[in-house]
């Protein structure tokens, strides 16, 4: 039998993710990026809630710039860096977000707080001590159902406070 053609069987994409080489074979280079991570790569934090860029919820670091991930094809992620919400901690020690987002009760239904934990980490890496009009303006693509946000401004706060005091 012959080789079955490329858009059937697939492409092999070569990415880095959270520090490590992941080549994941048989994508196809049109599928979501946020499909790659969840269902090829076995990491499932980066949730899906919209798929069309409306939510934040698949929000993921490409090449250190915050990205919907729903709205990443899978080939435009070849040979790039991913960092994911899994990359944030430190093994078993939470990043200074994650930790201020549990503390603080910014976590409810959870659905939208992968998202805005990158999108909350990549603000507090750019602005030490940010306003919560900057915190509001810089999460607006992060949609949140359930906390009425001011749980979710108070996590960015305690963390903005402890990466400040060291
Ligand atoms: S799932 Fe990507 S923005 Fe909503
Ligand atoms: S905690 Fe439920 S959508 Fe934000």
């Amino acid at each position: 039998m012959g080789r079955l053609p490329e858009a059937v069987t697939g492409v092999r994409l070569n990415t880095t993710v959270n520090g490590e080489s992941r080549h994941v074979d048989g994508v196809w280079e049109g599928e979501s990026l946020l499909y790659v991570l969840r269902e090829r790569m076995g990491l499932p934090g980066s949730k899906n809630a919209c798929e069309q860029g409306e939510c934040g919820s698949c929000t993921v670091y490409l090449d250190g710039l915050p990205v919907c991930a729903c709205l990443v094809a899978a080939g435009q992620a070849e040979g790039r860096d991913i960092r994911t919400v899994e990359g944030l901690a430190d093994g078993a020690a939470l990043d200074p977000v994650q930790q201020a987002f549990v503390e603080t009760g910014a976590v409810q239904c959870g659905f939208c707080t992968p998202g805005l934990v990158v999108a909350a980490h990549d603000l507090l890496d750019r602005v030490e001590q940010p306003t919560d009009a900057e915190t509001r303006e810089a999460l607006a693509g992060n949609l949140c159902r359930c906390t009425g946000y001011e749980q979710i401004l108070a996590a960015v706060r305690l963390a903005a406070q402890r990466k400040a005091a060291g």
